[in-house]
Formats: C-alpha cells, sequence, structure tokens
C-alpha cells in the first residue's frame, strides 16, 4: 500500500507539473503528435541481410508451383519502356533485390522487372498486356505489409505504385480526400494538418506505406477504435482490373446506395482483384487537444478492469487504447535503446484521448487517472506533458515491430481474439515452445480486440514454425477469433483461411477472383490457397 501511494504520489504529481503547464500545448504543437516522423522501414537495424534470405521457392518447396504463366522476354520490356520510357522500367538486379523482399525478411522472389507506371492508363496499359500473356503480376505499394502478400513469389512483374503519389482534391467543407494510390501515408496527414484535419488511420509505417498499400490491405492501426476501418473512412476507390479495364468507382458522397458497394471488394483483398489507383477517403477534423498516459500494471485481470474503466470514463475522447507486455517493452528498449519513462511492470497500457477542448479533457483524464489509481487498478504511470514526450512515448508502442527483428528472425501472428485471452495465449504459446525460441511476446490494439503475438529465434528455424503452426491456428479458432485481424493473409497466411472462414465462403471468394481476374494473373500464391485449402 505504501509503495503504491509513493506510486500514486508519482503520478499525481506527474499531472500536477502537467496541469501547471498549459493545459492545452499550443495548437501546432499537440499535433506534432500526428507528425512523428517514423519512417521504419529505412530505421530498421535488423542483421539479416537481403542476399542471405532464402527464396520462397526454396524455403516452401513443394507446396508452392510457379503456375503456368508466360516468362518474361525482351519483346516484353521493349513494349514496358515504350510505354513508360526506359526510366520507369527496372531491371537492374541490385536495384531490385529490395523490391523481391518483404519487410520481415522471411518470403523472397526473383523477379527480373518492377516496372514504375505514372497514371492510372499505364497501369490500364500494363495490365491489358500481361493479361494477354498471361504474364503474372505483384502491386507493390511501400511493401511495408507483413504477411508476404507485395513481393513476387516466383518471377512475377512487380508494379510499383510509388509515382501515382499525386493529391488530386481537398473538400474542406466535407473533409473528402482524394488522392492517388501511391500517395505515402505520412505524406497525406502532413498536407492535412495544414487544413485543420487528419487521416482517420495511423500506423507505425505510416512513413513509408501508401494508401493504396492500406486500402488493399484494410489496414487497422491505433486510431481504428477511435475512426473505425476504411470500410467506413473509404468513400470511394479507382480499381484497375487484370484485364486492363478501368473501374471508377471513386464516389466522393458520404451516402451513396446505388446498387452493390463494390469498392468494398478492393478493400482488404490485397491486390488479388484489383490494383487500386485512387482513393476518396473521408478525414475527420485535427484533435485540439491530445493527453497519453503510459501506465504500469501487476496482472493482466487489471488490463481488462482498466480498459472496461477507459471506455466507462473516458467515452468519448478515447482514442486510442494499446496493450504491451513486459516481453514486448523489454524488446523496444533493450532492442533499441529507449526510455520507458515508468519502472518496469508485466504490463503497460497506452491511453490517448483527443477531443476539441483541452481543460474539459485533462480533467476527465486526471479524474480517470486518480481513479484508477486509488482503486489500485494501475500502479504506476506517467502522462506526457509536451509534444515530444508524446512522440517518446508512442515510439515504444509504435517501434515494437522494428525492434524485434533486431533479435534475428521474427514469426508474426495478427489475432483477433476474446479480450480475456490475450496473455492466455501467449502463456499457452510460452508453454507450449518451451526454451527454443528466443522471446514470445504479445501486444496491440487492445481496444479493437487484436493482439501481436511474436515469436522470434535467431536463425530461421522450420522446427520452430512447425511447432507454432498449426498450435496457433487451432488455438483461435477454438475460442473463434480471427488468424489475420489486420495484416491480411498475403502469401504465408493464405493456407490457413478455413480456420476463420467457411469452407462456402472460400468457394465464393474462388467465384469471385475468377470474375474479376479470369487468367490469375493478379498476385497470384496469395490469399486464397491453391487447392481446395478448406482442408486443414
Ligand atoms: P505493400 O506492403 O506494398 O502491399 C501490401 C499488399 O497490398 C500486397 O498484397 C500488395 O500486393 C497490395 N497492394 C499494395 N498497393 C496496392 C495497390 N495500390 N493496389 C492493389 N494492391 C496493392 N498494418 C495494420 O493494419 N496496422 C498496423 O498498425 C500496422 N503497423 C505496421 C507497422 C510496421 C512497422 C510495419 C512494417 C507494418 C505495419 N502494418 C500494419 C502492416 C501493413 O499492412 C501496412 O504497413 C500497410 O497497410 C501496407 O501498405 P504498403 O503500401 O506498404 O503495401
Ligand atoms: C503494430 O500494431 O505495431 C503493427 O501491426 C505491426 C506489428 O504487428 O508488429
Ligand atoms: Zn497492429
Amino acid at each position: 500500500m505504501g509503495l503504491r501511494r509513493a506510486l500514486y504520489r508519482n503520478l499525481v504529481q506527474l499531472q500536477r507539473t502537467r496541469l501547471n503547464s498549459p493545459r492545452i500545448p499550443p495548437r501546432h504543437n499537440v499535433c506534432q503528435q500526428y507528425e512523428r516522423a517514423f519512417s521504419c522501414t529505412s530505421r530498421t537495424l535488423t542483421s539479416i541481410k537481403v542476399g542471405d534470405v532464402e527464396l520462397t521457392s526454396e524455403r516452401y518447396k513443394g507446396s508452392v508451383e510457379r503456375g503456368d504463366y508466360g516468362h518474361l522476354a525482351s519483346a516484353d520490356v521493349a513494349f514496358f519502356r515504350d510505354l513508360l520510357g526506359k526510366h520507369r522500367v527496372v531491371t537492374d538486379s541490385v536495384e531490385m533485390e529490395t523490391h523481391n523482399v518483404d519487410w520481415l525478411k522471411m518470403v523472397k522472389g526473383a523477379s527480373h522487372i518492377l516496372l514504375k507506371p505514372k497514371t492510372a492508363e499505364q497501369v490500364s496499359a500494363i495490365l491489358q498486356y500481361c493479361n494477354s500473356k498471361k504474364l503474372a503480376v505483384v502491386p507493390q505499394g511501400g511493401n511495408t505489409g507483413l504477411v508476404g502478400g507485395s513481393v513476387p513469389v516466383f518471377d512475377e512483374i512487380i508494379l510499383s505504385l510509388s509515382s501515382l503519389d499525386r493529391i488530386i482534391s481537398l473538400d474542406e467543407w466535407s473533409g473528402v480526400l482524394v488522392v492517388e494510390g501511391g500517395c505515402i501515408l505520412e505524406t497525406l496527414n502532413t498536407y492535412l494538418q495544414q487544413h485543420d484535419l487528419i487521416m482517420p488511420l495511423d500506423l507505425g509505417a505510416k512513413g513509408s506505406c501508401q494508401i493504396g498499400g492500406n486500402v488493399s490491405t484494410n489496414a487497422g492501426g491505433l486510431r481504428l477504435l477511435r475512426y473505425g476501418s476504411l470500410h467506413s473512412t473509404v468513400l470511394g476507390v479507382e480499381a484497375i482490373l487484370a484485364d486492363g479495364t478501368i473501374l471508377d468507382c471513386l464516389n466522393t458522397n458520404k451516402k451513396d446506395n446505388t446498387g452493390y458497394d463494390l469498392k468494398h471488394l478492393f478493400i482488404g483483398s490485397e491486390g488479388t482483384l484489383g490494383v487500386v489507383t485512387k482513393v476518396a477517403i473521408h478525414c475527420p477534423p485535427k484533435p485540439n487537444a491530445v493527453n497519453l498516459a503510459l501506465l504500469g500494471l501487476e496482472d493482466y485481470d487489471k488490463v481488462l478492469k482498466l480498459f472496461q474503466k477507459c471506455k466507462a470514463d473516458l467515452g468519448e475522447i478515447l482514442s486510442s487504447c494499446e496493450y504491451i507486455d513486459s516481453q514486448s517493452m523489454s524488446c523496444v528498449t533493450k532492442n533499441l535503446n529507449l526510455k520507458c519513462p515508468i519502472g518496469s511492470h508485466p504490463f503497460y497500457m497506452l491511453i490517448e484521448t483527443s477531443g476539441s477542448n483541452g481543460d474539459h479533457d485533462g480533467e476527465k483524464l486526471n479524474k480517470f487517472l486518480e481513479d484508477v489509481m486509488s482503486h489500485g487498478i494501475v500502479n504506476d504511470g506517467t502522462v506526457a506533458s509536451d509534444s515530444s514526450q508524446i512522440t517518446e512515448m508512442w515510439g515504444l508502442r509504435e517501434r515494437i515491430a522494428e525492434s524485434l527483428m533486431n533479435d534475428g528472425y521474427v514469426y508474426k501472428y495478427d489475432l483477433s481474439i476474446p479480450l480475456t485471452s490475450f496473455d492466455t495465449l501467449v502463456q499457452d504459446m510460452k508453454d507450449h515452445l518451451g526454451p527454443n525460441v528466443v522471446r514470445v511476446c504479445g501486444y496491440g490494439h487492445l481496444g479493437d480486440g487484436n493482439i501481436h503475438l511474436n515469436i522470434t529465434s535467431e536463425q530461421y528455424d522450420k522446427h520452430v514454425v512447425q511447432q507454432i503452426e498449426p498450435f496457433v491456428y487451432e488455438w483461435v479458432a477454438k475460442h473463434r477469433g480471427s488468424i489475420s485481424a489486420e495484416h491480411g493473409l498475403g502469401f504465408k497466411k493464405k493456407d490457413y483461411i478455413s480456420y476463420s472462414k467457411p469452407v462456402a465462403a472460400i468457394s465464393l471468394m474462388r467465384q469471385m477472383k475468377k470474375i474479376f481476374d479470369p487468367n490469375n494473373i493478379l498476385n497470384p500464391y496469395k490469399v486464397l490457397p491453391d487447392k481446395n485449402g478448406e482442408g486443414h
């Protein structure tokens, strides 16, 4: 109790400090939180060299075979050069290297060509040509995907969307932004802030990922709790179908009930149904006041109680509720040499509030923190008092993915499971794997029921994979969860779809794929299992 009192004083003291300083930091300061420059791909310190990564065709030998596709010929290269200009057709193997390997350095293809179209018409012409020659294509955005969906499995042509990066329009009255698919998420957010708006999604990969990639993966991230999924904020898309058809579903109206809402098919279909070249998205106002608390808790039961209390007491101003276990915290602090501003605890929660009235939000948060401390739910905590502290504290959560790479290889599982089971899963996995791995840890979007279960080993070890899978998928299915909450299925998870979807649904998906892409040239070997993968 004495200790708790001391910690409580510590927290109250911190709050006082904050209260004594201006409650509402200057507007531009508050929203620097949304300017956190975080280009994770360039900052990764992983020791795995691209050249050391085994080709997917070798690593998965026997379980994946090259489809009956055309092979790239010099006449094809000449066609693409003619269409795009020679600088937009890359065949240099060194330049191609990073485009052939995924962010986790687990999936590696052997494509010989990367195309960089500048317009939707060029994308259309490329696909029309590839369809007629039966050349397979993998669309690639920022290549930050975590399921091996954005890189070739064999020698697919890489279609980079990076040069489709124009902001087309912003309706400041409605908050509707229309952009090309290759715009970088962070660039869009920075642009919007000048107009007192923000993007409705935010993720650690913001400095590299593209809006077309976000839409194609239906990325969730740190603000989903507040603004909902892209199925609610994306109003329209322009997509290029496999035969080159330009499908203009670029609706910008908030309401549109004219027939089947086809845009939803492109949200989360991971480049298998079409290439997203334009996106219309509804953007919320930039909040006037943002507060962030990092809290330490002694057991998982208290994590659940804290979340309940957050929803009840912070309600409309709660904008993020993230969970970090002790292994994740020690990974991000030790591997990246970051400092955690509070002591060591079994669990941590990051609670963010955003609202229009700083005084109101500050008082609400203070009252809430006093309550949870006095009821013994929270042991320790701190409230960020300025934008640099906010940035640092968010870094502890956003950079976990990056820090794990410094352990060696990362086996990543992105799961929806009941909130009550988050830590049980981590403990069960630890018991199941024993000492064969470096780390088993859990963190994630508690507010969305989405845990990121991560296991690391120094070397890639297929025996570890065999121990984890299908154990983890069976565990999730037993709890009626989802084997992919927000990252998608890509190449790595496609064979496990039946743990989360019934046979009838998978069969309908196959029929849809046939309608959209009868020659199966768009991102083959991804999302749907080769055979009737319903057999797990
Ligand atoms: P890519 O990785 O290039 O591609 C992803 C998939 O979309 C591939 O199947 C690709 O073929 C397809 N694709 C890409 N662009 C297009 C297009 N224009 N048209 C059609 N298909 C396309 N995800 C979350 O959901 N929440 C998170 O919080 C989150 N945090 C992350 C943090 C880090 C550090 C990293 C590395 C990744 C994170 N991700 C997260 C995963 C990832 O899904 C997102 O980074 C992002 O949505 C992928 O965008 P991208 O442009 O990099 O797409
Ligand atoms: C996150 O929430 O940090 C991302 O989804 C990345 C990850 O799962 O590691
Ligand atoms: Zn996530």
